[in-house]
Formats: C-alpha cells, sequence, structure tokens
C-alpha cells in the first residue's frame, strides 16, 4: 500500500463560498450571496483587509469560556447576531448539487465547506468503480448530518445509504435531496445509532464498497446510545473494514475537534488495510483565503500571500482501482 502523511487538502472548485480573510481569531467568509464572521481560534494573525471590510450579515459572538472550554481552546456557547435582512435559509451551489444554508446554534451554517475536496476524491472512485465494474458501488456515508457528501456520491453514480442519529439532521438532508431534484436517486436515508447500524449490517451480512465516517467528538444514538470518540471510533472502524465487500473501493475519516494528529488517523486506517495494496493518504482538510479583490492571479506577485486554515484532521484510503480512475 501506497501512503502519503501530512497532506493539506482544498476544495478549488467553490463558486459560492469564500475564506474571504482570516485574523484576530476570526475569519470572514461569504456563503452565497451573504458573509458571516465566526470565530477561530487557529488565526493568530493579522487580517489582510481593513476593519471596516469586514461588514457581514452574521457575526457570532462567543460565549464566556467554561473550565473545560478552556482546557479545550473554544467554548461551544455564544450566538448569533443577524441581520434583519438575512433570510432564516438560502440556497448554495457545488457544482450540481443545491442546497440550503442557515445559521445554526454551532457556530457552522448547516455544511462544511472543506469537506468539498472528500466529495470530489469520491466521485471520482466512484465513476471509476461504475465504468469498470458495469454497476454502481454501494456507499455507506455514518454521521452523515445534512446529506451533501451522499447527494454528491449519488450523483456521481453510487448506491447510498445515508445514516445520522438526528432525526432533524436527516430532514434537512431531505430537504437538500428536494432541492436538487434528487427524489428518485439511490438513497436510503436512515435515522439511527452508527455502531448499532453496522452491527446489524453485519448480521444480515450486507457489504458496502465505500464508507465515509464524520464523527463527532461526543453523540447520542435516537435510543439514547453515548457516543464518545475516543472510547468508540476504533472498535467502529474495525467493524466497518469488516463490511468493506471484496471489491472495496475507499474508506474516508474526518476527525474533528479532538487533540490528535492526522498521523492518529492515518495509522488507524494503515492497520485496516494492511496487505490490501491501493493507497492511504492522511493530512488536513483545509480552507484557503480567496485572492483579494485587486489580486487577480493566484500567485500575485508582490501581493499578500493567501493563508490556510486547517478545519479538521482526516485519513483516506481508496483501492488501485480508484487511483486509476476513469
Ligand atoms: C460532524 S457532523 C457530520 C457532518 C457531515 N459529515 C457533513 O459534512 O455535513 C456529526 C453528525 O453525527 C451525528 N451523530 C452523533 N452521534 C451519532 C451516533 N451515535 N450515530 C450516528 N450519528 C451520530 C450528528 O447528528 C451529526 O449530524
Amino acid at each position: 500500500m501506497r501512503q502519503r502523511h501530512l497532506s493539506l487538502i482544498t476544495s478549488s472548485q467553490w463558486q459560492d463560498y469564500e475564506l474571504l480573510d482570516s485574523g484576530n481569531l476570526r475569519k470572514f467568509e461569504r456563503f452565497g450571496p451573504h458573509r458571516f464572521i465566526r470565530p477561530e481560534p487557529q488565526a493568530m494573525w493579522h487580517p489582510r483587509t481593513e476593519a471596516k471590510e469586514w461588514q457581514a450579515d452574521g457575526i457570532f459572538i462567543p460565549g464566556k469560556l467554561g473550565k473545560n472550554d478552556q482546557e479545550e481552546g473554544e467554548g461551544e456557547g455564544g450566538g448569533w447576531q443577524l441581520s434583519e435582512q438575512l433570510p432564516p435559509s438560502w440556497q448554495l451551489r457545488y457544482q450540481s448539487l443545491r442546497f440550503l444554508a442557515r445559521p445554526t446554534p454551532f457556530r457552522h451554517l448547516g455544511f462544511f465547506p472543506e469537506q468539498a475536496a472528500h466529495w470530489d476524491w469520491c466521485a471520482n472512485a466512484v465513476k471509476a468503480f461504475t465504468a469498470y465494474h458495469k454497476r454502481p458501488p454501494r456507499i455507506l456515508n455514518l454521521f452523515a448530518y445534512s446529506g451533501l457528501a451522499s447527494l454528491h456520491a449519488a450523483d456521481a453514480g453510487a448506491e447510498v445509504t445515508h445514516l445520522d442519529a438526528s432525526k432533524k439532521a436527516v430532514a434537512q438532508a431531505f430537504e437538500n435531496r428536494d432541492m436538487c431534484a434528487m427524489q428518485h436517486a439511490p438513497i436510503r436515508f436512515i435515522t439511527d445509532d452508527a455502531t448499532s447500524f453496522v452491527d446489524r449490517e453485519l448480521r444480515r451480512k450486507k457489504r458496502y464498497e465505500g464508507i465515509i465516517l464524520d464523527p463527532p467528538k461526543y453523540g447520542r444514538g435516537p435510543k439514547g446510545e453515548f457516543w464518545r470518540i475516543e472510547n468508540h471510533l476504533t472498535p467502529l472502524l474495525q467493524k466497518c473494514r469488516q463490511l468493506l465487500s471484496k471489491d472495496a473501493l475507499l474508506m474516508v475519516l474526518t476527525i474533528y475537534a479532538i487533540r490528535a494528529s492526522s498521523l492518529a488517523a492515518h495509522y488507524a486506517l494503515a492497520d485496516l488495510f494492511d496487505g490490501m495494496g491501493g493507497s492511504l493518504e492522511s493530512g488536513e482538510l483545509a480552507l484557503e483565503e480567496s485572492p483579494l479583490a485587486h489580486e487577480e492571479p493566484k500567485f500575485a506577485e508582490g501581493g499578500a500571500p493567501k493563508r490556510l486554515i486547517s478545519q479538521a484532521n482526516f485519513a483516506r484510503w481508496q483501492s488501485d482501482l480508484a487511483m486509476r480512475g476513469v
């Protein structure tokens, strides 16, 4: 198996999302026609533009830090200050996807733009699989939230099982599916606990060619099943490995908000795919600042450098077939 550590990956395909600037522990972003300022504890540098340019339709004001928050470096509390003109939700696009953005109490807007780098990587693998096997690969998206990875994979030709513990998250994924006019796409939506569902699929001898995992630090299944990444991720990964078919295509793991380097995710997947061939890559999913208005070329001479902000660690394995592409 080929292995590559410490890659920094970004998506260059967004039209409706931009990281306009960052600094002073905040980031300034555009989501379609609306601009937002959110806390960004990693932005320990100076903004490229002046404060008067940071005109936003929404600002997230962090809450007071609790004892644990201080240890983790950021608080969970706080809330949005939103302009009265801002609608409760609005439509954005990514390639052929259409979906809703809306400010949530968790500082984000209902999706994670840095994940687009994974969506494109999965789509290439799905197309290569379909061209070779003349059938769609089965992809399981655990912790699938508002569904953009599921919709993107289905649009590329996969048969998708979309699972999340939260009914509300699954309802948002339905909303996004309808917005993409993908009501007839082969996507099965399931509200369940990730580990319970994987156990059940193993008992039923079901198999998948690809698994996407984006687990939170803490969570609850619909019957109150407790999820804590430090305790439950390794056993779940081992079960996911058993769930892969003999034509295994991919596994992608993203980890937000725990104190670990991407090497932890790397070696966890390296154990699983030992002796399988294919390639394993790990590193950080990052957002990259867009060029400033007066800087046309990507690397404008003398222009302000475009900084990257790491948002999550990842590790991803793909088979030799997926790497060959279509
Ligand atoms: C970080 S979000 C995933 C983001 C998503 N992959 C995306 O890119 O939009 C974590 C999701 O895990 C779900 N979750 C939490 N505990 C769970 C559990 N035990 N089983 C399944 N899903 C769970 C939450 O409801 C939430 O939607």
